[in-house]
This record gives structure tokens, sequence and C-alpha cells, in this order.
């Protein structure tokens, strides 16, 4: 849950002249604290006794009881060898050079060459494939589901819609006016969903969504009126049709239960029917991504991609129907289905282990759903910032960061925010001001301006191989398609927020497409709120031409 949301409600009103600015996601982790860190013996870069040795004299320094008690079993268990030691203790003395050196060594490993970046787009199409086909689609980790959204906007939707949006750091209901011109008019409220609802029971989540529901509609007095409703819901579903969907997996630090395998929409329904005080006809459920394509196609006709990196990261595309072994037709006759790719489980079967790292697997073994999500985790906001925290705790223990102090706070899981990712790599070239804010945040007080470089330089790995295995993914699906010209619509705040990732995908990508193929990235206003209005109308248009036949 976003830490600057948690617990509070906010209200937004935007129209479509002025965006209101999404709160930035902080990637906080769920995972309880753990502060022994045992860092791997790898050469000069091994942690040893003197790193447990300058452990407990921090802690003491630090005075308090819980640092020194995270610091004595460390101690334990860095103390293997005499050569360690008299590595490290040379390491805390090194020259700038000489650590800048040591870190660029390190970092190696974060950043993927052009050849593994081009194994990457074989694999990922290849797992598309195995998505899409009827026979290997129950095996599949890239599952790419059939979301029954077969027509795009086209300018003409009109009327006053209401919008659920589940999935990312929280939970928002929309009320959406699409007008004449492209204009709409939107209000919106955020919701905190506490802790434990998010993994309590599916009843207690959706019992509290239909009362934010009645809650919003009295406050938008809307109360009375019967209103269709498109439900965002960023999780991996598999649909039945445009109203039903099963549950595959909760992602994302969700785990209630009663859900799995359960149609969302019916849950949904139920729970409005158990308060029964409002009136709401569900029209449409959809992905972020989905939601996404929709929103940014209803001014740009060439949007064939929806993309979020965000909380999580995953892909949606338009296909071709004989390509969607799983879309079941019933005579219906339209040439293309958006497929939502859920490319966050890419790598789930070892097929990312080539560019994983210890840092990557540290991450999946403390996280909610080990196995899971692989590719997300490379990627997406809730664990970009401590990827970064991993490895500068890493190299901080090994003396080449901050003369070998850590702070308390450096050693807590989830406390490295993926924003300070972004803010570290917002200041011009050559000034620190806004790591040297990030590090008084860390607790880090005696960090010098070749610590700052060396710090930024690794939320640099970091944000660069998100952004290129992001690229990968686009450029398999743009070379798939294969039209001249494609726009991809992206959200997600750490596209939103990150000062180099558009730049980084945009150089990236052209790289990896067919000759021939041109691309834009477009930002997209609020593809969860705007784009479940648009299905909603999309399927309403639909219905009034059915009934008029
Ligand atoms: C996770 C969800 C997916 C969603 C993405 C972005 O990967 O499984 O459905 O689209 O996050 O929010």
């Amino acid at each position: 849950m976003d830490q600057e949301l948690n617990g509070a409600m906010r209200s937004v009103s935007i129209n479509s002249n002025g965006l209101a600015a999404t709160p930035h996601l902080n990637g906080h982790s769920k995972d309880e604290p753990d502060n022994v860190r045992r860092v791997a013996a790898e050469g000069a870069l091994s942690a040893s006794a003197s790193d447990a040795a300058s452990a407990v004299s921090k802690a003491t320094n630090a005075s308090t009881a819980a640092a020194a008690a995270r610091a004595i079993p460390a101690a334990a268990s860095f103390a293997s060898t005499a050569t360690e030691a008299a590595s490290l203790s040379g390491l805390a003395g090194a020259s700038d050079a000489e650590k800048k050196k040591m870190v660029h060594e390190l970092c190696q490993q974060l950043l993927l060459t052009d050849e593994q970046v081009q194994e990457l787009c074989y694999r990922i199409l290849h797992e598309i494939r195995r998505g899409l086909a009827k026979d290997t689609h129950p095996k599949a980790n890239v599952k790419c589901f059939v979301t029954y959204v077969q027509d795009l906007p086209n300018g003409d939707e009109r009327g006053k819609f209401l919008a659920l949006d589940l999935g990312g750091t929280n939970f928002r209901v929309l009320l959406i006016h699409l007008q004449e011109n492209n204009d709409f008019q939107m209000e919106s409220r955020i919701y905190a969903i506490p802790q434990h609802i998010m993994i309590g029971s599916g009843t207690q989540l959706f019992d509290h969504i239909a009362e934010c529901l009645s809650n919003f509609m009295a406050e938008h007095n809307v109360y009375a009126e019967r209103l269709p409703l498109g439900f965002t819901f960023s999780f991996p579903l598999r649909q039945l049709g445009l109203t039903c969907g099963l549950l595959e997996t909760w992602t994302k630090g969700f785990n209630c239960a009663g859900v799995v395998n359960e149609d969302v929409v019916q849950l949904l329904k139920d729970a409005i029917a158990r308060r029964g005080d409002v009136q709401i006809d569900v029209c449409a459920i959809l992905n972020d991504t989905t939601g996404t394509l929709m929103s940014c196609a209803w001014k740009n006709h060439h949007c064939r991609i929806g993309l979020i990196v965000g909380t999580g990261s995953n892909a949606c595309y338009v296909e071709r129907v004989e390509e969607a072994e799983l879309f079941d037709a019933q005579g219906n006759r339209k040439p293309h289905v958006l497929i939502n790719t859920e490319w966050g489980a890419f790598g789930d079967n070892g097929a990312l282990d080539f560019v994983r790292t210890e840092f990557d697997q540290d991450i999946d073994s403390h996280s909610i759903n080990p196995g899971k999500q692989t590719f997300e985790k490379m990627i997406s906001g809730m664990y970009m910032g401590e990827l970064v925290r991993l490895v500068l705790v890493k190299m901080t223990h090994a003396g080449i960061l901050f003369k070998g102090q850590d702070s308390e706070v450096l050693n807590t899981r989830g406390l490295f925010f993926t924003k300070y990712v972004s803010e570290i790599e917002a200041d011009e070239p050559g000034t620190f001001t806004n790591c040297r804010l990030v590090f008084e945040e860390l607790g880090l007080t005696n960090a010098t301006d070749g610590d700052c470089a060396n710090v930024r330089y690794i939320c640099e790995c970091v944000s660069k191989r998100a952004a290129h295995l992001v690229s990968a993914g686009i450029a398999t699906l743009i070379n798939k398609m294969d039209e001249p010209h494609v726009t991809v619509g992206v959200d997600g705040s750490v596209y939103r927020f990150h000062p180099k990732f558009h730049n980084l995908m945009v150089e990236k990508i052209t790289k990896l497409i067919k000759p021939g193929i041109t691309f834009d990235l477009m930002l997209s206003e609020d593809g969860s709120g705007r784009g479940a209005a648009l299905v909603a109308a999309v399927a309403c248009r639909e219905d009034i031409v059915n009934s008029k036949k």
C-alpha cells in the first residue's frame, strides 16, 4: 500500500484539460524487516569479520538494543576467513577510483548485453505463443488471457459511467462523464485498503468495495441513479466474457482468501446485493493494461498496445482472432481481440535465470509469492527500490560505500522507496542534491561525493535493466503484430516519474524492432478510470446496435 496514502482518503477531480498527478508509489515491501544480512562470499566483495566488527561497533554507536541484537548474529556468520577480513579492511581504505571500479564491476551483472536482450525477445515470443495456443496454454507462464474486448473506441462514446479501479497501490471509485470532442469530466476518490483486508477474506474485500461505492454515490449525488459500471481489476483474470472473469492468482501483495478461481464480477454483484442500497449494471471487467490501451485509443487511432510499469508490470495488445485459440468467438466475425499477456509471470519456469542475479533471488525469496511474477519482480515499482537497497547493503557491508557504515533504515527491507531511484537520477550531472536528501532520510550521514556518484550509478543500472526488459517485451509485441506504425499507451508510476525511463525505452525498442516499423510511446491519461468507462461505453454501444437489429 502506498505509504503516502495509507490510511488516508483523498478526493481528486480532473477533467480532460487537467491531469491530476498520481501520487508516487514507494515500492514498500510487505515483508517483515530482516536486518541480518548474510552477504554471499564472493571474491573481494565477500562479507567478513571486519564487516561484523564494524556492524557491532555501529550498533553500539547507535546505542539501540535492536541494532546490537542484529549485529551480533551477523558477526558470527560473517567471521569466515582471515583472508577475507584482510581484503575487506583494505576495501574501506581504497581510493575513490578503486571503489568506483568495484561498484562498476559488481553492477556488471545488472547490465544486459544486446545479445541477452535479443535472446529475451525470442523467449518472450515463445512464451506468448505458448499462452495463446490451446494445447500449451495450461502450462504456459505468460497466459495471454482473452479480454473479450474487440472494439476500440471511435470517439463517439458518450454518457455517465461509474468505474472501480482495484489493483495498484490504492483503490478508487470514479464517476466519468464522456462528452463530445474527446472531452470528459471525471471525479474520483481514493480509498485505502487496509493491510488486513488485502490479505483477509474475499467477502471482506468486496464488502469494503461495495461500501466505498455506495458512499461515493451518495457523496456525488447519484445514489438513486442506475448507472453502468466498468471494473478495472488488475490481476490475472481468466475471462469467459466481458462480464465474467475468474481470478487466476493474486499478485502485487494481495492475497484474499476465497477469490482464486471465482468470478470476481459475481463477487462484486453479491456484495452490492448484500447491501441492497444501490443499483449498478456491471458492464465490463478489464485489466489496467486494457484500460490504458482504450484510453489512448480514444484519441489516437494507432494505439495497439497498453503497457503498465507501476506497482506491477504487464502489457496487452491487439491480436488476430485466429491466433487466440482460447477465444470462444460464438459466431462473432470481428477480426481482432485484445489479449492481456500477464507478462509479469514470464520467467517463472526459469526462462530468465540466465540474467537473474543474487539480488533478484533475494527479492523473490522474501516476497509474498516466491517463484511467481519473476519478470515483474525485475521491473516494477513494488521491487525496484528494494533491489537498489540490496545492492547498497552489499556494497556498504563490503566497505565500498559510506566507509562501511550502514544505518538502521538502510538495513530494513522495504525502506528504500522506489521514488528514491527517480529522485536520485533526477539530479543534474555532477550535483547530488536529491541524493543527499535521500541519504538524510536513510540516516546515512557520512556520504562523500564519490558515494553519491556510486549510488546514482547503482540506481541507473537497476532502472536501465528494468527499461530494457520492458523494451524487449514491447518490441516483441510490435514485431508480432507487424503493423507499419504502432502507438503504445503507457501508464504507471515508474514510467511516469522516472526521469529517463521513456528515453531508455525509445532507444532500446528502436534497435529491436523490424526495419520499416515505427512506433511511439504515449502517456495514458488515467487509463484505469477513463479506460473502464470506455470499455463499458463500447459495450453499451454494442448493446444498442444489437437491440436495433
Ligand atoms: C500485475 C497484475 C496485472 C496488472 C499489472 C499492472 O502484473 O497481475 O494484471 O496488469 O500488475 O498493474
